[in-house]
């Protein structure tokens, strides 16, 4: 059943987990991220890099998605994962797209409220919802990681935005960690009383160590994204099929394999995020 991200945020709040938003790339990484879903009976979110919406890539994968979702027994969310402008945000939109993020976290304050308020403002007519981002979550490449969010700008955000969550820099970084990082699980905390309980958003989800994610989404982490570890769960199942004699040749049954293994990666990170048998 395909949701908006209210709808997932509303359950995560009500059961005191996460959900876990899947980036996907392709029909099969669709595929694998659905097969969990069903399995672990867990609502979930799909979620698009805006470079794919961008090229005819979003053009095509949009309609899997919404497919993938309407066909779904649990509740599926298709979102916008960091749309730069109203350009992208608009577009992802009439692509059918059920959430979108907004990133201005690299904007001035006043400019990420803003252009963060314009687009919470036009979703609301169209039922979508908004996800902002506050203190610049980077990747794991940057020499700087410590821009974090303060309770007390997140407090001014969310109150003048009026987004519906809020992704918050805390230790993480996206792509692939050079040594696991250790989360600001004080902070979280810090943030969601300053915010009234504010829906809490994680990126950067790859290489965190499973105890960490457990203890932030303790700390009121109510969407955890991954990325990075489904495209090795994917590639790296490609090549060991590859170096096989008798490997299928039929790109369908070739990619039986990638399938399965983005299939079981999600279904630990379902587990892990709490969000198992709660669709
Ligand atoms: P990773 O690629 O590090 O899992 O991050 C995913 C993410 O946060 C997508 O926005």
């Amino acid at each position: 059943m395909l949701v908006n991200l209210q709808y997932v945020l509303d359950l995560a709040e009500k059961g005191n987990f996460a959900i876990p938003a899947f980036n996907v790339y392709n029909m099969e990484s669709v595929m694998g991220v659905l097969k969990a879903a069903e399995e672990m009976k867990a609502p979930i979110i799909m979620q698009v890099y805006p470079r794919l919406m961008k090229e005819e890539t979003g053009y095509f994968l949009s309609p899997i998605i919404k497919a993938a979702a309407e066909k779904a027994s649990v509740p599926v969310c298709f979102h916008l994962d960091h749309g730069p402008s109203e350009l992208e945000t608009t577009r992802s939109i009439r692509y059918g797209a059920t959430g979108i993020m907004l990133d201005g976290s690299t904007l001035p304050f006043e400019e990420n409220i803003a252009l963060t308020k314009r687009v919470v403002d036009t979703c609301s007519y169209l039922n979508v919802q908004v996800e902002g981002e506050l203190g610049h979550v980077g990747t794991t490449a940057d020499s700087d990681m410590d821009e974090f969010t303060t309770p007390e700008d997140a407090k001014r955000f969310v109150e003048e935005t009026g987004v519906s969550c809020l992704a918050v820099a805390v230790g993480t970084a996206h792509g692939r960690y050079k040594k696991p990082p250790k989360l600001d699980i004080e902070r979280i905390l810090a943030i969601r009383e300053a915010t009234n309980n504010a829906a809490l958003v994680l990126h950067g989800g790859s290489g965190v160590p499973d105890e960490e994610i457990q203890k932030a989404v303790k700390a009121g982490i109510r969407k955890m994204n991954f990325a990075t570890d489904i495209c090795y769960a994917f590639l790296d199942t490609c090549l060991e099929e590859l170096q096989k004699p008798d490997r299928a040749i039929a790109i369908d049954n070739f990619m039986k394999k990638p399938i399965e293994a983005v299939k079981e990666f999600c279904i630990t990170r379902i587990k892990l995020v709490g969000a198992d048998g709660k669709a």
